[in-house]
């Protein structure tokens, strides 16, 4: 077979695959070992045929897949590959670049500073701020911590009880001192209730993981301003509402941060992984990762992003965020994002009128936590009886110390009948 011919029949695989996704049980039914058990234990002697990986991922691998691309995966928080983000991931592959300098790339640098340029435009970031892409907020957040301890010599990470463990792991790797602030009813940071006055970095969280509270990071930038401390905003899921101007109310103070990161594979339609990073002190990043030896030296005054972060290589990642930026255009990210969060408006407004179940945060965007009367362990019984069912897929959080549901819509697939089938099946399920 040729690569025309493969190429085509993969393409077909993942066309059909788009079209059938909601038919197939959303959370995979396989136990532990199950995948593993099915395939052979050694490396094939010799060449074997594309065509048998693609009969391999449909008989063996697809019972084993979770379904991230299914309209009733409502997990963690939902996302969405779409499709030209998929093909644009084929033509990455294809191109195969290697950016670590300039000249080993220069469309991918230059792109790459542009498309975060353009997505700075979109979410109404301040003129200015460098942008590039790693490949999750986790990275992002440690570089960002690198750059802190760098520049200020400090060693305490400062952020909210409900920040996410991206936060607890770089200080961990870093050797640095977590403090971590009480949050306030609505699950905000209580800036006020911690010390930072020692701190090298605030971070705030614009959409907690838990139930997307909204740090007050005007408070955060104006403490870490007087004590000489980084802010980093994390807005790895929530910040993609802010190419809508009605979800732009959580923006106010990100204009002072030092750095932030939202991530394009979590709520804007860019397949995994494309985690987008901004910094208005980019000298300092520079700074503290500029490593350049001599084979890496060449006569352009140029930068090249592998001086500000860890990594040395890098994918063609802008090439799939600037496929799906120019194939929705800012009306087209809109019009996602509102329905989203037009459907999780929905989901709360019957969970509210519903005897016997009960909204247990404030909404925001699109992720409702929500619970049924009774213990925490009736609710877990609850979640994986539901969940079992492999129409739909939750996830939990524990809010106050209950056994709290998570409803996350993020996938574009997702309509109305979706979500009102997930309610038929939680309802169902009690
Ligand atoms: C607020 C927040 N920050 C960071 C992360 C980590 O994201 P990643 O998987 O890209 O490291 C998540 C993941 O859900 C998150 O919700």
């Amino acid at each position: 077979m040729s690569f025309r011919e493969d190429g085509a029949a993969a393409l077909e695989w993942a066309a059909r695959y788009l079209e059938r996704v909601g038919e197939l049980p959303v959370l995979a039914q396989v136990a532990p070992g199950d995948i593993r058990a099915r395939l052979p234990a050694a490396p094939p002697e010799h060449a074997e045929p594309f065509a048998d990986i693609l009969r391999d991922l449909d008989e063996v691998l697809l019972p084993g897949v979770t379904h991230w691309q299914h309209p009733r995966f409502f997990a963690y928080f939902a996302t969405t590959a779409s499709e030209p983000g998929i093909l644009a991931e084929l033509l990455v592959a294809t191109l195969n670049n290697v950016g670590f300098l300039w000249r080993t790339s220069p469309a991918l640098t230059e792109l790459e500073l542009l498309t975060m340029d353009w997505l700075a435009q979109l979410l109404g970031l301040p003129e200015g701020w460098h942008g590039h892409i790693e490949d999750t907020a986790s990275t992002s957040t440690l570089a960002t911590c690198i750059v802190a301890k760098h520049v200020t010599g400090r060693n305490v990470v400062v952020c909210s009880e409900h920040a996410h463990s991206s936060v607890d792991k770089a200080a961990r790797m870093l050797r640095m001192e977590l403090r971590k602030a009480p949050v306030d009813g609505d699950f905000r940071m209580r800036v006020d209730h911690v010390d930072v006055s020692d701190a090298a970095i605030v971070v705030a969280t614009v959409g907690t993981t838990s139930t997307a509270s909204i740090d007050p990071v005007p408070e955060a930038a104006e403490a870490a301003r007087d004590a000489g401390a980084w802010l980093h905003v994390d807005a790895a899921y929530a910040g993609a509402a802010w190419v809508c101007p009605e979800l732009r109310e959580s923006i106010a103070g990100v204009e002072r941060a030092d750095s932030l990161v939202v991530n394009a594979h979590k709520w804007l339609l860019t397949p995994m992984d494309c985690s987008c990073l901004w910094t208005s002190r980019s000298d300092d990043f520079r700074d503290a990762f500029s490593l350049v030896p001599e084979y890496l030296r060449t006569p352009e005054e140029v930068t090249s992003l592998s001086e500000f972060g860890p990594a040395l290589g890098r994918r063609f990642r802008a090439l799939k965020l600037w496929a799906v930026l120019r194939c929705f255009g800012r009306d087209g990210l809109q019009a996602a994002i509102r329905e989203h969060v037009r459907l999780a408006a929905l989901f709360e407004s019957w969970v509210r009128v519903e005897p016997g179940w009960e909204v247990v945060a404030p909404r925001h965007f699109s992720l409702v936590c929500f619970r049924r009367e009774g213990s925490d362990a009736e609710n877990e019984a609850l979640l994986e009886r539901v969940n079992a069912t492999g129409e739909i897929f939750l996830s939990h959080t524990k809010l106050g110390g209950r056994y709290v549901l998570r409803l996350a819509i993020g996938n574009a697939r997702t309509t109305e009948v979706d979500v009102r089938r997930a309610w038929d099946v939680l309802r169902a399920a009690r």
